[in-house]
């Protein structure tokens, strides 16, 4: 038995903040934003929406996909360094809201690869029959630990939520292969203080070498090649490093799950947002191999090989 994804859900603020408007509260320009990082507008949540509010709406849209009741939920798992508040954790904030009454609730802090780190935990459980549907959040709302004074990081971060329901899939179906990987040495390029800092050149270069990487071993581990895969969901940090990876794994330009322009680095939801945008618009097709591949504050990183369908 395999384990894969059953149903998908998102939820994005609707509040859109533009480079333009973010050139009259900072020395910065819209040019240099969607230059160095592709990034146009992203979401930015309102005072009274918390982290739990936006899981929320993702979880459910994601329990309705899959067809099936909060109260059959195993597990819940959610991926977010921004959580409400430390404890009690998102997670079991949502197994309250959702009616999750036998689910077992914990968050994963992963930063932005928290997503990858989610579903191969969930991997686990419903492979050795333990749990049957777990579901997996990722979000956050980094705008509260962005200091909009900091040029260097207010322009590259958004709010938003991706979830998916995990359960048995077919043997043919679900993951096929994945990498966790984790170098403390490094976690003091990205970290929180009071607010969100990061030395931006480190975290690029260890981003375009581990994203290559993964994708690579994931695909050797899965007895794939290149030329196998359908469709690339890379975390959406940055254009550059998001095409480092694509053209290491030698994709046309639009095999290439691109949301970044749209909202910015949304940490641990750019994968599910990602997932769910190219379902919708359908150009990801049953018995497709898809790579999704994820980097973050720790460091950590991520990548799975995935076979859609059920
Ligand atoms: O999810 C994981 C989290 N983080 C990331 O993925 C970020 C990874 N890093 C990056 O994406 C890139 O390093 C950045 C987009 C953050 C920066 O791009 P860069 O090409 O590495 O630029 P840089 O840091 O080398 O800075 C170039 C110049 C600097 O000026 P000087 O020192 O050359 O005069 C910066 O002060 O650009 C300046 N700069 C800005 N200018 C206008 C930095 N931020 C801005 C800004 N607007 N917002």
């Amino acid at each position: 038995m395999n384990a894969g994804i059953i149903g998908i859900g998102k939820c994005l603020p609707e509040k859109i903040v533009t480079n333009h408007d973010l050139e009259k509260i900072m020395d910065t320009s819209d040019e240099w934003i969607r230059t160095r990082t592709g990034i146009e507008e992203r979401r930015i949540a309102d005072q009274d929406t918390d982290t739990s509010d936006l899981a929320y709406q993702a979880a459910v849209n994601a329990i309705e996909n899959a067809g099936i009741n909060a109260e059959q939920l195993d597990l819940i798992l959610v991926a977010t360094v921004t959580p409400d508040r430390p404890f009690p954790s998102v997670s079991c904030m949502l197994q309250e809201r959702l009616g999750a009454k036998k689910a077992a609730a914990m968050d994963i802090s992963a930063a932005c690869a928290g997503f990858m780190y989610g579903m191969i935990t969930a991997k686990q459980f419903i492979e050795t029959s333990a749990y049957k549907y777990v579901l997996v959040v990722g979000v956050e709302k980094l705008s509260k630990i962005t200091n909009w004074e900091d040029r260097n990081t207010a322009v590259l971060f958004g709010d938003g939520a991706g979830a998916v329901i995990m359960g048995p899939v077919s043997e043919e179906r679900g993951i096929l292969a994945f990498e966790l990987g984790a170098d403390g040495t490094g976690g003091k390029h990205l970290y929180q203080d009071e607010y969100l800092i990061m030395n931006g050149r480190e975290v690029f270069k260890f981003a375009v070498r581990q994203m290559g990487e993964s994708c690579i071993n994931v695909l050797e581990k899965a007895g794939l090649k290149k030329e196998d895969v359908d469709f690339l969901v890379p975390h959406q940090a940055n254009i550059r490093i998001m095409e480092a990876a694509r053209q290491r794994l030698e994709l046309p330009e639009d095999k290439m799950s691109k949301t970044v322009h749209k909202y910015g680095n949304t940490s641990a939801a750019s994968i599910p947002i990602s997932m769910v945008e190219e379902l919708e618009a359908g150009r990801i097709k049953d018995g497709d191999v898809i790579v999704m591949v994820g980097f973050g504050g720790g460091l950590t990183w991520g990548a799975i090989a995935l076979r859609w369908g059920l």
